[in-house]
C-alpha cells in the first residue's frame, strides 16, 4: 500500500498548480493522471501561447449558481501573484486585448514552470495512471483508500482537479462529477460553455455564404435584469456564429431563446443613411459599405426589394427597417457545437457542498479545484486564473500528517 498526505487526481492546471504549493509545504504529494501527457488544455490554449490570466479580474467575470463563491480564492492569488511567478520563472509575457496576458514565446513554458514547482516539493507523479475506486474509512482521522492502475494508495486528503467535459478527445472525462455524487454532494448540471453556436440548415442558408467574415458587434441575451451584453469581435462561419462576442454569449444563453446583435455598434445608423439619402446617387448596399463590412452590406440589402435602390430613391420607412435590422438582429440557436468545441464546461460540482475558503467538500478531506467545481470564467484567461486561485487555496489548506517526516525543518 502507497501513502501519501495528499493524492491530486488530474494534472492539469489547477492540479499541478495545487500540487507544486502543497509539495513545498512539505506534504508527500502524489499527483495522477491518465494520460500519458501533463496539461493538455495549457498546451493548446491561446494558440500555443495561453492566455493565462487577465490583468483584471473580478467575481464579476465569472458564472456560478452562487456568483460570491470565487471571491474569497481569486482575492487571495491574484493575477499579480501568478506573474511574480512567472517573472521568477524567467518568463516574458506580453498583453493583447482587454488585459488578456500571453507567454511571449510558449505554452510549454508554462507547464516547464508548474513542473518546476512541482520538483522544489516533494511531489511524485504516475501517468498514466487511472483510478478504478475509491472508498472512505471513517475510522480514525477518516482515509481513502485509491484503487488505481499503480496499486492502492492510502491517503487522508484527495484533491480532485479532473476538469470538464470539454474536448474529450484529449482526455476530459466526467470523473469528478461522478465521484462527487458517489460521495452524495450536489452537482449544479454541466453544459458546454464559450462555444460556437449553430442555426438550422435552412435558416442558417442565408448568411452560410458570408462564412469567414469577422467584424465588432454589440451582442445580448435576456432582458431588463438578467440582460447579459459584450461587445467584441463576431465570427460567422458555415454552421452558425463564433468569435469572441458568440463564445462569451454562449455562456449565458439559454436553450430556445434568442440572442440579439447590433451589427453596426459603432455607427449612429438612421443619421448616416439619411445623409446619404441627402447627398449620395449611389446603391444603398454601396453606401452602407461605408459602415460596415461590404459583404455585410451586399448580403442585408440583398434581403429586401425596397433595399435594392439607389439610396436617394429609397423611403425613410424602408431606410429606418435596414437600419433597425441592422442594429437589433434577433435570431434563435437550434443549439452548440458542444464538448466538442466547447473551451469550457460551465456547471459542476455544487458550491453549496464547498468551502470557499479551502475548496474542500462537505466529504471530510475530498478537495475539489478549478474546472470541476460550478465556477466558470469568461474568454480572457478567467479561467486560468480561476484555476491557479482556488488550487491555491486548496494547497495552502491541505494538512500535513503529523508529524510529517517530509516537513522541511
Ligand atoms: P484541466 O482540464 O486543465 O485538467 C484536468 C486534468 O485531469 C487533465 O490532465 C485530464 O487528463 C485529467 N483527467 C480527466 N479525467 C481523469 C480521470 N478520470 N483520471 C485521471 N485524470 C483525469 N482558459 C484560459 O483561461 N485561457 C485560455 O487561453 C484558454 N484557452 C483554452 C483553449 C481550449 C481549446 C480549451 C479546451 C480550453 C481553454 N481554456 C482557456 C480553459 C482552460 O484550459 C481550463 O479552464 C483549465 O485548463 C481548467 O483547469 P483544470 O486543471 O480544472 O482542468
Amino acid at each position: 500500500m502507497h501513502k501519501f498526505d495528499v493524492v491530486v487526481i488530474g494534472a492539469g492546471a489547477a492540479g499541478l498548480f495545487c500540487a507544486g504549493i502543497a509539495g513545498q509545504r512539505g506534504l508527500k504529494v502524489l499527483v495522477i493522471d491518465h494520460s500519458e501527457k501533463v496539461a493538455e488544455k495549457i498546451r493548446i490554449s491561446g494558440g500555443g501561447r495561453a492566455n493565462f490570466t487577465n490583468k483584471d479580474v473580478t467575481p464579476a467575470n465569472f458564472l456560478s449558481d452562487n456568483p460570491h463563491f470565487c471571491r474569497s480564492a481569486l482575492s487571495r492569488y491574484t493575477p499579480k501573484d501568478f506573474t511574480a511567478l512567472m517573472t521568477r520563472h524567467g518568463i516574458s509575457f506580453h498583453e493583447k486585448h482587454k488585459g488578456q496576458l500571453f507567454c511571449d514565446r510558449s505554452a510549454e513554458d508554462l507547464i516547464t514552470m508548474l513542473l518546476a514547482e512541482c520538483a522544489t516539493g516533494n511531489v511524485t507523479r504516475w501517468q498514466p495512471c487511472s483510478v478504478k475506486n475509491i472508498a472512505f474509512s471513517a475510522s480514525g482521522a477518516g482515509s481513502y483508500t485509491i484503487d488505481s492502475s499503480h496499486g492502492q494508495i492510502n491517503t487522508p486528503q484527495i484533491v480532485v482537479a479532473t476538469g470538464g467535459l470539454s474536448i474529450p478527445k484529449i482526455g476530459a472525462t466526467d470523473f469528478g462529477y461522478r465521484l462527487a455524487q458517489q460521495f452524495g454532494l450536489r452537482m449544479v448540471a454541466p453544459r458546454p460553455a464559450l462555444v460556437p453556436l449553430t442555426f438550422d440548415n435552412e435558416a442558417w442558408a442565408p448568411y452560410a455564404h458570408l462564412s469567414g467574415l469577422a467584424l465588432p458587434v454589440q451582442i445580448e441575451v435576456g432582458a431588463k435584469k438578467t440582460k447579459t451584453a459584450f461587445l467584441e469581435d463576431l465570427l460567422f462561419t458555415h454552421r452558425g456564429l463564433s468569435g469572441p462576442a458568440v463564445l462569451q454569449i454562449s455562456s449565458y444563453w439559454i436553450e430556445g431563446t434568442p440572442i440579439r446583435l447590433n451589427l453596426a455598434p459603432e455607427v449612429d445608423l438612421p443619421p448616416a443613411l439619411a445623409r446619404a439619402k441627402a447627398t449620395s446617387r449611389k446603391l444603398i448596399a454601396n453606401e452602407l459599405a461605408q459602415l460596415v463590412p461590404s459583404r455585410l452590406a451586399d448580403a442585408w440589402a440583398g434581403q429586401d426589394p425596397a433595399w435594392q435602390k439607389p439610396i436617394g430613391d429609397a423611403t425613410d420607412k424602408a431606410l429606418a427597417q435596414l437600419a433597425e435590422k441592422l442594429a437589433r438582429w434577433e435570431l434563435t440557436p437550434n443549439g452548440s457545437e458542444g464538448y466538442k468545441k466547447a473551451e469550457v464546461t460551465a456547471g459542476g460540482v455544487d458550491t453549496r457542498d464547498v468551502s470557499s475558503q479551502t475548496m474542500e467538500s462537505k466529504q471530510p478531506g475530498l478537495y475539489f479545484i478549478g474546472e470541476v467545481v460550478d465556477v466558470t470564467g469568461w474568454l480572457g484567461g478567467y479561467n486560468f486564473q480561476w484555476a491557479w486561485a482556488s488550487g491555491f487555496a486548496c494547497g495552502q489548506a491541505l494538512s500535513l500528517s503529523s508529524p510529517s517526516p517530509y516537513a522541511p525543518n
